[in-house]
């Protein structure tokens, strides 16, 4: 069994936290992290930095403009394979995307509540809710919807209000309201909260990306380009008869996605569930992109939803974000989610293009090779 810490472990300062963990556990710790009082300021117990390579997608075309996408991953071949989507792409054109607002949903929970209620609360809640998200409603979003249900095995009582959190996370921003809502909704209806949180399930959070690229533009591995466009539409199709399947095709669109959240310090875990819970919207795992041949072309489509911020959360506190939103240049929410929805489908894109022509472990293993050196 690990030796125990002093109870006193999480107030000790930060370099005496990190000197005891070097002396206890990990000499890897005793060099001094010159960053770490911010680290502390971040994160509690916090004893240093997780370093992750940071690396872009260069000339990255989405709606008639070039953009330097950077990403964080530890995983070899996911920059490589969206800038070499993003090649092929742009000789059709390039990518279109676009985003729906960015409506997060918050959910209220009461026990012993009164359904029968409703009708004479709702105005109340409704009227309250759009004052709490005032300031919101000053920077173009706001207050966006109630609902009410009762939950038939539990009878307890959900209210969820959607709300335009417009550039930010929102996270916080809602569950002060919910909070703040909860005594009203209380006194309206009757009986007590259970909880008050916002709800990662983001079906109006959606965005799309589409492209169309001519078939002379995807010969690859000695097959032809209506032979790869043929084996891609086929890929496509038997990832929406093979769960199996779509759960690893869903990973590939994720590569590029979480890597852009990660890299703008956007929360990686609320992004992927909800992506995940869209795609089982149908009561079956479905994958999220789709492939067609049309006309001597390949399109390609992709909807998600995308719970991606430019302000809030660790979009501006971490050290190597004020790089990343340099380059990538975006000016909103809206056109980040744009963005990430494109090279979602371009990720994608990528990995069905290799595992339909030579396999995906030749680029793969070049690769990590160049990782491990030629003894790896
Ligand atoms: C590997 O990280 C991602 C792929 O497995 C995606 C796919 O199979 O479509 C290559």
């Amino acid at each position: 069994m690990a030796r125990e810490l002093p109870s006193s472990f999480r107030k000790l300062p930060a370099a005496e936290r990190r000197a005891l963990l070097a002396e206890w556990f990990a000499p890897e710790l005793s060099a001094p992290d010159s960053d770490l009082d911010r680290a502390d300021v971040l994160v509690e117990n916090a004893f240093g930095w997780h370093r992750l390579p940071l690396g872009l997608v260069p000339n990255f075309p989405v709606n008639g403009r070039l953009y330097h996408v950077p990403l964080a991953t530890e995983e070899p071949s996911v920059i490589a394979a969206a800038a070499f989507a993003g090649r092929i792409l742009a000789r059709g054109g390039g990518l279109e995307a676009e985003a729906d607002p960015n409506v997060i949903r918050g959910q209220l929970f009461l026990e012993g509540a009164d359904p029968e209620r409703w009708p004479e609360a709702e105005p109340q809640l409704a009227a309250a809710a759009a004052e709490a998200l005032q300031s919101m409603e000053r920077r173009g979003g706001g207050y966006r919807g109630l609902g009410m249900e009762r939950l038939p095995e539990t009878q307890v009582t959900a209210l969820t209000i959607l709300a335009d959190v417009c550039d930010a996370q929102g996270a916080n921003a809602l569950n002060t309201v919910l909070e703040r809502l909860a005594p009203l909704a209380e006194s309206l209806l009757g009986g007590r909260r259970l909880m008050a949180i916002l709800s990662n399930n983001s079906p109006e959070r959606l965005a799309r990306a589409r492209f169309r690229v001519g078939m002379e533009h995807l010969a690859r591995a000695g097959l032809s380009g209506p032979e790869m466009a043929r084996r891609l539409e086929l890929a496509s199709r038997v990832a929406h008869e093979s769960v199996d399947r779509a759960v690893t095709h869903n990973k590939g669109i994720l590569n590029g996605i979480s890597a852009l959240a990660l890299a703008t310090g956007n929360d990686t875990r609320a992004l992927e569930a909800a992506v995940h819970a869209w795609a089982s919207r149908s009561g079956r795992y479905l994958p999220l992109s789709r492939y067609r041949v049309v006309a001597g072309a390949l399109e390609g489509e992709v909807e998600l939803p995308l719970p991606l911020a430019t302000v809030g959360g660790g979009t501006r506190t971490l050290p190597s974000t004020a790089a990343v939103w340099s380059l990538l240049g975006v000016e909103n929410a809206r056109e980040l989610r744009a963005v990430a929805a494109a090279l979602g489908l371009a990720q994608n894109f990528a990995a069905l293009a290799a595992l339909c022509a030579e396999g995906i472990q030749q680029g793969h293993m070049r690769l990590h090779q160049r990782r491990l050196g030629p003894e790896g």
